[in-house]
């Protein structure tokens, strides 16, 4: 595997993405947390960092445990920290460094940069360059404006880059990439979804053996697989509840059940709908509807669970991004980033925790899922937030504007699935707004509800961009809706990006 010493940037999760997708596995550790190096790890990383290598107490560490005897590839500030630690000049860029720029004057000979091509457009984004190197490092690329844009170690396989080839806009740096770890530092690409299956199912019966395990099942692709997972492994130990809180998608409760017998889980469906609608009446300020909705699911769920005699561990869905430890840019107290998924165990439910996914990214994650053979209508499926239509009911829940909503929802996403626009949007749903608007229907005047429509494309939700759906498109399903859905009368289209908007609006 590959170790990647995390310094803080923004891209230290992308350079992890990228070396799996190479089907090599690899691991992200803060930079003061590294783990004793094993026999497995074959080669180092250096993320980038916010950080200025020049500033007073900034990340730092002893590399000279590792020079030498294992590959490292510095990036950016780990570029810059290597320069620096061993006699070298680093200083304020006096032109930006940002953006895109060509990799000239290559050193071909170089096994990292084999089979890239002269003039590789790169992905430049710092505020520090380096200026000199130290005795026994060589430049090995340069750009027009960056002089020492890649350099190496005399006598060993130490590299620095000041570009970030994680970035997609580093048009070769997949390549690059592929060179260090597989190349350099001999790393075999066998780690593909059927190895980490087999793995993962050998280890769950370890720690299981003959244990039960209760797991809550959202109709989500995270608790699907997860539940999948260890199904294979302690088949009928595991029992699984999937609640209908009365605020999913039309239909959902019973379509996804259905698939879950399909694939053989053992699947306790609860009727809660009217215990979550109790706990809401009245609330419509978004927190409060969270927290409700929230408090009644571990009710439920803890009711449910202690009807199973015997259980001792809770199964969850976690992924990897909720458990990276993040260095802290802020300074060297290097926080943890908290999820409500990690740890998320409430106090009087006195179960010890098994998380099958949680070295998996999301893509990882769905790959997992087709090789299990995983319904595409599950491992496809849009994300859906835990709140679920409550929060895209602005103001007070009852059963009437759910209902309403699935309605318009329901023709929304078919519209999109009909049109062969599902897949092309990362997420989508409908938006039940507190607002009447006056209308004409026949010779009636209507005085009716609004809802708006809401698709965007995105990576990870944390940024998003609205989808330009097709005006036609857009056109047919306004029509549908204000025909079929009684009490709506308008419909408009969401045409707000994350940020500054957020995607759901509540
Ligand atoms: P925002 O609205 O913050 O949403 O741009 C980003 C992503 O998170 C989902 N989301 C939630 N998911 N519980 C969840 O499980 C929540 O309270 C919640 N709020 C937002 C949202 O659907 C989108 O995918």
């Amino acid at each position: 595997q590959i170790l990647i010493l995390d310094f803080g940037s923004q891209y230290t999760q992308l350079i992890a993405r990228r070396v799996r997708e190479l089907n090599v596995y690899c691991e992200i550790h803060p930079f003061n947390k590294i783990p004793p190096i094993t026999p497995d790890i074959k080669g180092i990383i250096l993320s980038g960092s916010p950080c200025s290598v020049r500033d007073e107490g900034s990340p730092d560490l002893d590399l000279d445990q590792y020079r030498g005897k294992l590959p490292i590839l510095g990036v950016c500030y780990g570029a810059q920290l290597m320069a620096q630690k061993y006699g070298g000049n680093v200083a304020p860029s006096e032109i930006r460094e940002y953006g895109r720029a060509n990799l000239s004057h290559l050193d071909m000979h170089s096994a990292l940069f084999k089979e890239l091509t002269h003039g590789s457009q790169v992905w430049m984004s710092h505020g520090d360059t380096i200026k000199e190197l130290p005795v026994g490092f060589d430049i090995i690329a340069s750009t027009p404006s960056v002089r020492i844009a890649a350099y190496k170690v005399e006598g060993e396989d130490t590299f620095g880059i000041q570009f970030h080839p994680e970035v997609t806009h580093s048009l070769e740096g997949k390549n690059l990439l592929r060179n260090f770890v597989v190349q350099i530092c001999d790393c075999s690409q066998d780690w593909t979804s059927d190895v980490f299956i087999d793995i993962t199912i050998d280890e769950l019966k370890q720690t299981l053996g003959d244990d039960k395990v209760v797991m809550g099942l959202s109709g989500g692709v995270d608790s699907s697989v997860a539940a999948t997972l260890i199904h294979r492994a302690i088949g009928e130990n595991l029992t699984c509840v999937f609640v209908d809180n009365g605020l999913l998608r039309k239909s959902e409760f019973e379509e996804v059940l259905e698939s879950y017998k399909g694939l053989g889980l053992n699947v306790i469906g609860v009727d809660a709908k009217a215990k979550f609608y109790a706990a809401l009446a009245g609330i419509s300020d978004p927190e409060g509807k969270r927290k409700a909705i929230g408090r009644t699911f571990i009710e439920v769920f803890d009711e449910e669970a202690s009807k199973i005699t015997g259980v001792k561990w809770l199964g969850q869905g976690t992924i990897y991004p909720d458990v990276i430890e993040s260095v802290s840019v802020n300074g060297p107290s290097a926080t943890i980033k908290s999820h409500h998924n990690v740890g998320g165990l409430p106090d009087f439910m006195k179960l010890k925790v098994v998380e099958p996914l949680k070295t998996l990214f999301k893509d990882g994650v769905r790959e997992v899922g087709r090789a299990l053979e995983i319904p595409e209508n599950i491992i496809g499926r849009h994300p859906f937030p835990g709140p679920g239509l409550a929060i895209r009911i602005l103001g007070d829940i009852t059963p009437e504007k759910v209902q309403t909503l699935q309605e318009v929802d329901a023709i929304f996403i078919q519209g999109l699935r009909d049109h062969g626009l599902y897949d092309e949007v990362w997420q989508a749903g409908a938006i039940l707004l507190p607002v009447q608007s006056v209308g004409v229907m026949g010779d009636e005047r209507t005085y009716e509800r609004v809802v708006a429509l809401r698709a965007v494309s995105s990576v990870d939700g944390m940024t998003a961009d609205w989808v330009h759906l097709p005006y036609e498109f857009l056109g047919k399903v306004s029509n549908d809706i204000i025909n079929k859905v009684k009490g709506v009368n308008r419909v408009v289209y969401d045409i707000s990006s994350k940020p500054p908007a957020t995607i759901e609006w509540e």
